[in-house]
C-alpha cells in the first residue's frame, strides 16, 4: 500500500536506503562476512567472463557495476540487451557466465536468452526482486533483491538494489579468489554509509522540486551528459524522464555530445552534468561551457568534494564504487516532479506495462 504517499514511486524512491540495509542484512554473517550460495561462488570462480543480460533499467544497473565486479571479482564482465543478444550473439569466451538482471523476473526478451544459454549449457545466475518468478525458476542460481514489491511502472529502487547486489557477489567473488581491491572494500561499512549519503540525498526533495520547475516544466528535450560512471548513470535518469515525464531525453557520454549530437542544443535547451569522478571533472565542466555557450541551460549534480559555488545539487561523499547509488536519486526524483508539474500519472505512464511478457 502506498499509505500516505502520493504515488508509489516516490514511496519507492524513499524505500531505497531501507533497501541496501536490508541488502547486507541478507547477505552477511554475524561477523559481518558476506555470504553467498557456496555452488554460485565456485560456478564464479570457475568462469573467465560475466555476461550481464538485460533490458531497460536492469540493463542500465548492469552498466553502473561493471566497474565494481570488474575491480572487485577480476573478471571481465559485458552488458548486453536481452533483445540484441538472443538474435546476434557475440563470440563467447571459452567460461561464460550469465547474469541475468530482472526486477520482475518475468521479462520475455530477456527469458529468451536464458533459455538458450541453457540449451547450450551455460551457467547462470537471475537477479531478481520476485521469488519465483520465471527467470529465477530457470536460471541455475537466484539472488534476490529483497526491495520489496515495486508498483510504479518507472523502476527506482530495483535498479539501486541490482547494483547493491551484484556488490555483494563481486565482494564474495573477489574474496575467495584474494583480490586485494575485494579483501580492502568494507562492504557493510561502505554500503551503510551509501545508504546514509541516500537519505540525505532524498531529504532534498524540495530543492530538487524548484529545480524541476526551473528546468523542465516546458521544455521539449534534455540532455543528461557524464562520463564512465556518470555516463551511465545519466542513461538511467534520462529514461527515468522520457518514460513518465514524456520529455524526450538523452543520457550522453560527455566528451560524444560535440560529435553530433550538439546540434540539438538550442536557446534554454536544458543540459544537466552529473560529476562524480575527479579525474573526468574538469572535462565534464568543459563540455558543460561548450553547451551553455550554444545556449544550454545548464544544471550540475556534483560530489561534494568535487562541487564548486554555483553547482545546483550536490551529493555527499561515497566510496568510488558505490557513487551510483547516490547520483541516481536527483535524477529519480527530477523525473517525479517534472512529471507532477507537467500533470501526467507518474505511476501509469501511456503505452507501458510493468512487466514486458512480450517478446
Ligand atoms: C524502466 C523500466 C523498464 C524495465 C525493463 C526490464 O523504468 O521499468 O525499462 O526496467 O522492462 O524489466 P525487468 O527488470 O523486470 O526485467
Amino acid at each position: 500500500e502506498k499509505g500516505t504517499y502520493p504515488y508509489y514511486m516516490l514511496k519507492e524512491i524513499d524505500e531505497q536506503p531501507a533497501t541496501m540495509r536490508r541488502i547486507i542484512s541478507e547477505y552477511t554473517d554475524e561477523t559481518g562476512t558476506v555470504v553467498i550460495e557456496n555452488e554460485l561462488l565456485e560456478s564464479l570462480l570457475g568462469s573467465d567472463r560475466i555476461y550481464i543480460v538485460a533490458c531497460g533499467t536492469s540493463n542500465n544497473a548492469g552498466w553502473a557495476s561493471k566497474q565494481i565486479v570488474e575491480r572487485l571479482a577480476n573478471i571481465p564482465v559485458e552488458i548486453h540487451l536481452s533483445s540484441e543478444f538472443g538474435y546476434n550473439m557475440p563470440l563467447l569466451s571459452e567460461k561464460p557466465f550469465f547474469i541475468y538482471l530482472t526486477q520482475s523476473g518475468e521479462t520475455a526478451d530477456s527469458r529468451q536468452v536464458l533459455v538458450k544459454t541453457n540449451e547450450l549449457g551455460y551457467p547462470s545466475l537471475t537477479v531478481t526482486n520476485v521469488p519465483g518468478s520465471t527467470l529465477s525458476r530457470e536460471a541455475s542460481y537466484t539472488m534476490l533483491l529483497h526491495a520489496g514489491p515495486e508498483i510504479a511502472v518507472a523502476s527506482t529502487k530495483a535498479y539501486t538494489a541490482q547494483i547493491a547486489a551484484l556488490t555483494v557477489l563481486a565482494k564474495a567473488v573477489g574474496e575467495a579468489k584474494a583480490i586485494a581491491a575485494a579483501n580492502e572494500f568494507d562492504l557493510t561499512k561502505e554500503l551503510g554509509i551509501a545508504a546514509n549519503a541516500m537519505d540525505a540525498m532524498i531529504a532534498e526533495k524540495a530543492l530538487i522540486e524548484e529545480i524541476a520547475a526551473e528546468y523542465l516544466a516546458t521544455t521539449r528535450n534534455a540532455f543528461y551528459i557524464g562520463r564512465a560512471e556518470d555516463y551511465y548513470v545519466s542513461m538511467e535518469v534520462a529514461l527515468k524522464l522520457k518514460e513518465i515525464s514524456y520529455i524526450q531525453a538523452e543520457g550522453f557520454a560527455a566528451g560524444e555530445l560535440k560529435h553530433g549530437t550538439i546540434a540539438l542544443i538550442e536557446e534554454g535547451t536544458p543540459v544537466i552534468g552529473i560529476i562524480t569522478e575527479a579525474m573526468t571533472a574538469p572535462h565534464t565542466r568543459g563540455n558543460l561551457r561548450e553547451v551553455e555557450s550554444r545556449g544550454a541551460h545548464t544544471l550540475v549534480i556534483a560530489s561534494e568534494e568535487l562541487s564548486k559555488d554555483g553547482d545546483q545539487i550536490t551529493l555527499p561523499s561515497v566510496h568510488q564504487f558505490l557513487r551510483p547509488l547516490v547520483s541516481v536519486i536527483p535524477g529519480q526524483l527530477i523525473a517525479y516532479y517534472a512529471t507532477l508539474l507537467r500533470g501526467y500519472d507518474v505511476d501509469k505512464p501511456r503505452n507501458l506495462a510493468k512487466s514486458v511478457t512480450v517478446e
